[in-house]
């Protein structure tokens, strides 16, 4: 049997290792070993793909091209990955996933150009693949690129507003849309339009129609737009696996467009929203405003030194960690597991809480804790912890705030109203390390401040935590 007959086979098992190599990213003790499983069927369904004969008819000079382009991907990916900070991976995402659906838009464009090239009308199956993988790869690369900049404080992360924008923005879709079909039409013999004109204006407004859809998303629903833009890639993806005849880009580019969905269905749901709410709502757009200190009935906040901090922990018997976006932004992980096994040493019970949108992207809070080594069993999900609270001594929050805060339970006006969080306002006590009275992404008071069983630790996480452990030695 010759090489060629094996592609499909070896296509067909590195299908199978992004399957497992999905599954092993599901929990943090098998995501280091899935994406090993899914990186090693790559490498092999792109040998075989050097292989195939297909690629050798386009000679010496094409081969050459791919494999510097390939050789500048990776040097790209692999000092990308290294270089860069936890707290910027959402941009990093970002920055890949357009990559991915610029470059399906770039396949549709180049393939059909060269159909009528050679001067045959393409099959009316291969021109709708072909418009679909150039529109939804656009936007794709458009929204993403805006992602990237608003996450990156290239552009204002502000969601953008004006007035008649839906309206605009509908235009867009709809222009790019009619002309998509004009194309499709046209190859059952219909001229109705200059072919290349069309598809480069298809293109444009593509691009025109992701700037439109980004531009007035606040920078913190980012994450949630990124997943979403990442499940448009994939489908544009599978649309370029049509187009070229490539079984393997079908199979990975639905992969990537049913986790990016099911991704994005979670993330919304976790918040309590909708995704026409993320998309349309401009929430986000004034985070980072002050909140209320003191309430209208005369509640205060009380605050606390790191000298009271220790003597409360040191006292205490079972003590519930929360992390939040704070801790990442601090990089206070390591700190935090240094109070830990001090407290654990004297025989105290630590455990940590993880709420399922802590944090600025899925996972964050495990894969920051995970880097400091706290063990995978002390990491407990909201479901498994929230009833305990009620038993714990100290709730002791790092920068977290909304996904703590009570309103979501019971103050109905609230727009956080309705999302699951943590049960901190149970525990006996409670002390929260943040750096001022400023909201947290929401916007929104956090009624636990002005609990008088909760005491603030006001500094940023990282210098709080350590003087807490400073004072914890001292003491032994
Ligand atoms: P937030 O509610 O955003 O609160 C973070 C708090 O950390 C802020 O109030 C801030 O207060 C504090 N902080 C910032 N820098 C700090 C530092 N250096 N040291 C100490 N504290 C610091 O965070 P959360 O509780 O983790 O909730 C996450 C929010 O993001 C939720 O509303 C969620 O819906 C949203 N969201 C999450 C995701 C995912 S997938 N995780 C995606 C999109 C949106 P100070 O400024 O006073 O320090």
């Amino acid at each position: 049997m010759d090489i060629e007959t094996w592609i499909p086979v070896v296509y067909l098992i590195t299908a199978v290792t992004f399957v497992l190599g999905l599954k092993g990213l599901t929990g943090p003790t098998t995501a280091v070993a899935g994406n090993r499983i899914a990186a090693a069927g790559m490498l092999l369904a792109v040998a075989v793909t050097f292989a195939a004969k297909e690629f050798a008819d386009y000679g010496v000079a094409a081969i050459g091209i791919t494999a510097a382009a390939m050789a500048t991907g990776s040097v790209a990916g692999v000092a990308g990955g290294r270089m860069v900070k936890m707290t910027a991976m959402p941009q990093m995402v970002a920055l890949f996933n357009g990559a991915g659906g610029g470059s399906a838009a770039l396949v549709s464009i180049l393939e059909y150009a060269r159909s009528i090239e050679v001067g045959s009308a393409p099959a009316a199956g291969a021109v709708v693949s072909t418009v679909l993988g150039l529109m939804i790869g656009g936007v794709s690369f458009a929204g993403s690129a805006i992602a990237f900049g608003k996450l990156q404080g290239i552009l204002s992360p502000r969601a953008y507003r004006y007035p008649g924008q839906r309206l605009l923005t509908a235009l867009v879709f709809g222009a790019m849309i009619v002309l998509a079909l004009g194309l499709v039409l046209d190859n059952a013999g219909l001229v109705l339009v200059e072919r290349p004109t069309a598809l480069w204006a298809i293109a444009g407004l593509a691009l025109l129609a992701g700037i439109a859809l980004v531009m007035p998303i606040g920078g913190a629903d980012m994450p949630v737009v990124i997943s979403l833009l990442n499940a448009y890639t994939g489908l544009a993806v599978a649309m370029a696996g049509f187009v070229l005849g490539n079984q393997l880009l079908i199979v990975a580019g639905t992969l990537v467009g049913a986790s990016g969905t099911i991704l994005t269905r979670l993330m919304s749901r976790a918040m309590n929203r909708s995704l026409a709410n993320v998309l349309f709502a401009g929430f986000g757009a004034s985070a980072g405003a002050a909140v209320a200190a003191r309430a209208d009935d005369g509640r205060t906040t009380r605050e606390v030194s790191t000298e009271d901090v220790a003597i409360l922990l040191g006292y205490a018997q079972n003590v519930i960690v929360v992390p939040g976006y704070g801790m990442a932004v601090a990089q206070a992980q390591h700190a935090v597991r240094e109070l830990a096994d001090l407290l654990e040493a004297k025989g105290i019970n630590v455990r940590y809480a993880i709420h399922p949108v802590a944090g600025r992207m899925p996972g964050h809070m495990n894969v920051l804790l995970a880097e400091a080594n706290v063990p995978y069993d002390k990491l407990k999900d909201m479901e498994e912890i929230n009833e305990d609270f009620k038993n714990a001594d100290v709730a002791l929050v790092i920068g977290a705030n909304d996904v703590t805060n009570p309103a979501a339970r019971a103050d109905k006006s609230s727009p956080i109203y309705g999302m699951p969080i943590l049960n901190v306002d149970q525990a006996k006590n409670v002390i929260v390390i943040k750096r001022s009275m400023r909201s947290g992404f929401a916007g929104i008071d956090n009624e636990l401040y002005l609990d008088p069983k909760t005491g603030m630790l006001f500094g940023d996480a990282k210098e709080a935590v350590a003087k807490v452990v400073q004072e914890l030695k001292k003491a032994a």
